[in-house]
């Protein structure tokens, strides 16, 4: 995903330097091109020949070992990058860089380079919080450099609150995002529901179905990747929440309607992947129900249609579309589906057959769109459909 890609990454001096080596490791797995350079404090926390070893590059650091290669150094670098990555970012370094300082190789070569620059800032809550950083941040956005926000959590200085580095992963996410070449949904929210909604019927039991999530999280991850601020609502799932987007997480249909409907106020596109519950039982049992008798009763009611109260609710130029899982005459319940729910466009497939449906990496899928027009994919991976998906919406926005 990253061929060709020269990424200069830079590692200031705090404890989150260790998580910078995975960082490395996974943008260089990608295909990526890593030149790491370290300030001086970052070789207190991890030493130059880590990175040099997971990187295969050799580490530039400020330990003026070779000063004569200072110049033609720092403008090589700044001048190859594609991107600069600084993770993770001090207190210090955003502070120089606000102030126009470039005293050591980093800042000197982030200050020389043309290339865009993620900060990945880490540091103690109270320094991440002082408003003399917080100026320093927001100075550095009115000016084009891109932040990564801390994660909230307890951090190594036995502090909670914001300031810890967001796992590698999420980062590396945000680089490949950052060099995609499609950035059409820069600006845009959508918020997208994915997998089951389960319905309890007592503390153990629940009914449910079942839907992996696949395909709403791989729409979640291409969207975050074409630059889209992305909302996944979700049901349980096994999967790993894609990077850049902010998943929340819900069980009943109940749950998801009263997250979607907070989300879809000012979203710009709402995709219903999820398989939403129809019915959930009337009464559920406080305690576990116990064996009795050869049948047993369940009486149910009916669940919310979130979809149908969205296309009632639908805002001028919001985008609306719907997932239609079928096991017979496909089109015309499709067809209905749409029209009943005030939808743009709706994805539909048969789940019977082979490499279709629920639980599979791959689907067959017909896409209606209101003006009356269908279009047949080929059986393809749910990651394929989805970047296909993204890009028949684009014909509406
Ligand atoms: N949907 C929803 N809320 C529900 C049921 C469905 O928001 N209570 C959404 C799904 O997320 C999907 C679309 O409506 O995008 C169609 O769902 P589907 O289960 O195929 O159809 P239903 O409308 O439930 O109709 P039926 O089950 O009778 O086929």
């Amino acid at each position: 995903m990253l061929n060709n890609k020269n990424i200069v990454m830079g590692v200031a001096g705090g404890i989150a330097a260790y998580k910078a080596v995975e960082i490395v490791s996974r943008l260089k797995k990608l295909g990526a091109s890593i030149h790491v350079i370290m300030t001086a404090a970052a070789t207190n926390f991890v030493t130059p020949l880590t990175f040099r070893e997971i990187s295969g590059n050799p580490v530039v650091t400020d330990m003026w070992d070779e000063p004569k290669k200072w110049n033609v150094e720092h403008i090589a670098l700044a001048t190859k990058a594609d991107l600069f990555l600084v993770a993770p970012a001090t207190a210090n370094m955003i502070g120089k860089i606000a102030n126009g300082i470039a005293d050591d190789m980093l800042s000197t070569t982030i200050m020389a380079t043309k290339a865009p620059v993620l900060f990945a800032p880490a540091m103690n809550s109270n320094m991440f919080l002082n408003p003399i950083v917080q100026k320093n941040i927001h100075e550095l956005s009115t000016y084009g450099y891109e932040f990564i926000p801390p994660e909230h959590g307890m951090l190594a200085c036995g502090v909670e609150g914001p300031g810890r580095l967001p796992e590698p992963a999420a980062i590396v996410e945000r680089v490949v995002a950052r060099l995609s070449p499609d950035q059409d949904y820069v600006g845009r929210k959508i918020v997208i529901t994915a997998g089951g909604t389960i319905e309890p019927l007592d503390p153990v039991r629940y009914i449910g179905n079942r839907s992996s999530g696949k395909m709403g999280y791989a729409l979640a991850k291409n969207a975050a990747r074409r630059g889209a601020n992305v909302v996944l609502i979700s049901g349980p799932t096994s999967l790993p929440c894609p990077g850049n987007v902010e998943l929340i997480k819900i069980e009943t249909a109940a749950e998801m309607r009263q997250a979607v409907i907070s989300e879809s106020g000012d979203a710009d596109i709402i995709i219903k992947a999820a398989a939403v519950a129809d019915y959930r039982p009337q009464d559920v049992a406080v305690h576990k129900i116990k064996k009795a008798g050869e049948t047993l009763t369940i009486t149910l009611e009916k669940n919310p249609d979130i979809l149908l109260e969205l296309g009632q609710i639908k805002k001028q130029n919001q985008i609306l579309i719907g997932f239609a899982a079928e096991t017979q005459d496909l089109v015309n319940n499709a067809q209905e589906k749409m029209k009943k729910k005030n939808l743009d466009m709706i994805v539909a497939n048969n789940v019977t057959l082979p490499g279709a449906g629920f639980n599979t990496d791959t689907n067959i899928v017909k896409i209606l769109y209101k003006d009356g027009r269908i279009e047949d994919l080929p059986k393809m991976s749910k990651e394929e459909i989805s970047k296909n998906i993204l890009d028949k919406i684009r014909e509406f926005c």
